[in-house]
């Protein structure tokens, strides 16, 4: 298959995310040819810097491989500036004729993925002046990439998608969900259905429940003054989490192609138990973190951190109970929990079987676990089964046992989210990007939790910082005979 070519516009070039992610992943897809040598990217950002410093940023930016033989001069030779005002018109004609003038130079083929890495207010606005000022009417493709967050809320999420509507057709809008570029939640998708041995036990006669767990050390760190106004629920739910739960829930797909996977998804969010008011807190368990111990350091709570009120009412801890009301499904409760400054860095998906009918092995004092299949996220990446078998004894006992496979044992390198994400965009396949229905109807889910939650005033700080967030999240599972494995 012919590798893409493109220019790729870069608004926010000089930012976190271009710098972090963005730059060292295009690096990789070129270090593994997945990038064609037919390629330019143009920085764009308001500071005024040369080609030179552009250039300079972008080698410190994989610095991490220098070992590489691959010259890095070379790499940022397809790297170009241009010095931008978004809101005045004239400099979109401008900045119109350098990348047709790039195209030319780099052979690149007329197409352009505008990369919109910069703050969500200018998402719309810029991407009607790209329409109204003739950017897109190349020769080849053109496509536009967003990042979250999707608007605040389903109403600013709708004025979003129908601003960029106007400009880019959905199928030429990719979403970034980085999650969706993990590895191992692209692998969920195979997991179930290229073996034969899960998909007929995937569903409520044979699996008890679902746990995700994805949860962080760092606290809000130089990011309060955005996580203030938003809180674990907007940043890790809606969309992360709410995206995990759909491809764990989803029917398979009459073929594997983007439109029938999304589709698949949609139907998931919309069978989603539709909860009033009061029943709320009973699905749903917010917390906040005090001060505590990390590796044997005393850390602040968040409402000390920069950029946050001091009474805050934001969560920075989320545990909840998603109910999928279809055949498939019903009885079979999804958990979520994510937050920051708990225990470890690490994402989890644990499904749960159901127990079996009697147990053979009571007499001789044996309990029998539940069956698992855990899918370790990160930071290890891997999959593990936990069954019972006869292990050393003379008598015919059951014990726990488990099957392991890590990546790391076999020496692969996972490539990055971000790395998956531009190459499956340069390619032209949105299967790992969020439909606009998906962003309006998870919106529409969290939205009904937001409504109640900003009315009550919480009871925060609720957990130490260090530890797995309050006791009202294992309540949540122990009401319904059940408990977050710690085990995995
Ligand atoms: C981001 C959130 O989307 O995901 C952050 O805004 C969070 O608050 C991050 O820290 C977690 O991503 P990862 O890949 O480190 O699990």
């Amino acid at each position: 298959k012919e590798t893409p070519r493109a220019v790729i516009v870069i608004f926010g070039a000089t930012g976190d995310l271009a710098n972090r992610k963005l730059y060292p992943s295009l690096y990789r897809l070129y270090r593994n040819n997945k990038l064609s040598k037919h390629f330019a990217v143009v920085g764009v950002a308001r500071r005024p810097l040369t080609n030179e410093d552009f250039r300079n940023n972008v080698k410190a930016s994989i610095e991490e491989f220098k070992d590489d033989a691959l010259d890095h001069d070379e790499f940022a030779s397809h790297f170009h500036y241009n010095p931008f005002d978004a809101q005045h018109l004239s400099e979109y004609q401008k900045l119109d004729n350098f990348i047709k003038e790039l195209d030319q130079k780099h052979d690149a083929g007329g197409n352009r993925l505008f990369y919109m890495a910069m703050a969500p207010n200018f998402f719309g606005p810029i991407a009607a002046n790209l329409k109204s000022q003739g950017l897109t009417d190349n020769p080849g493709w053109s496509r536009l990439v967003i990042e979250k967050p999707f608007g605040h809320n389903f109403d600013t999420a709708d004025k979003l998608n129908k601003q960029i509507g106007q400009a880019f057709d959905e199928d030429q809008i990719f979403r970034i969900d980085h999650y969706l570029g993990k590895q191992m939640v692209q692998n969920i998708e195979i997991v179930r259905f290229a073996n034969a041995m899960f998909e007929p036990l995937w569903n409520n006669q044979y699996i008890a429940n679902v746990q995700i767990t994805s949860s962080e050390v760092l606290g809000v760190e130089e990011r309060g003054r955005y996580y203030d106004g938003s809180g674990a629920l907007r940043d890790m739910v809606q969309n992360h989490l709410l995206q995990m739960v759909s491809l764990l829930a989803m029917e398979p797909p009459a073929r594997l192609q983007p439109d029938e996977i999304r589709y698949e998804k949609v139907k998931v969010l919309r069978s989603l138990r539709d909860l009033k008011a009061d029943e709320i807190n009973d699905y749903f368990v917010r917390g906040q973190y005090d001060h505590g111990q990390i590796d044997g350091e005393t850390v602040d709570s968040y409402r000390e951190s920069n950029g946050v009120e001091e009474d805050s009412n934001t969560e920075t801890f989320v545990a909840g109970k998603f109910m999928i009301d279809n055949f498939r499904w019903a009885g079979v409760p999804f958990y979520v929990r994510t937050g920051k400054r708990m225990k470890e860095k690490s994402t989890k998906i644990i499904v749960q079987f159901k127990d079996l009918p009697i147990n053979l092995y009571k007499d001789k004092g044996d309990t029998i676990d539940p069956n698992l299949l855990v899918i370790n996220v990160q930071p290890d990446e891997g999959i593990t089964l936990h069954l019972n078998a006869k292990k050393t004894d003379y008598e015919t006992t059951s014990t726990p046992i488990s099957l392991s496979y890590d990546k790391k044992d076999e020496g692969l390198e996972s490539p990055e989210a971000y790395e998956n994400l531009i190459n499956d965009c340069l390619n032209g396949d949105s299967t790992s990007f969020v439909h606009a229905t998906e962003v309006a109807l998870s919106w529409q889910f969290v939205d009904k939790i937001t409504d109640v939650w900003e009315k009550q005033k919480a009871d925060f700080p609720n957990y130490e910082s260090g530890t797995n967030g309050p006791d009202a999240a294992d309540k949540l599972l122990e009401k319904d005979g059940f408990k977050w494995w710690e085990c995995c």
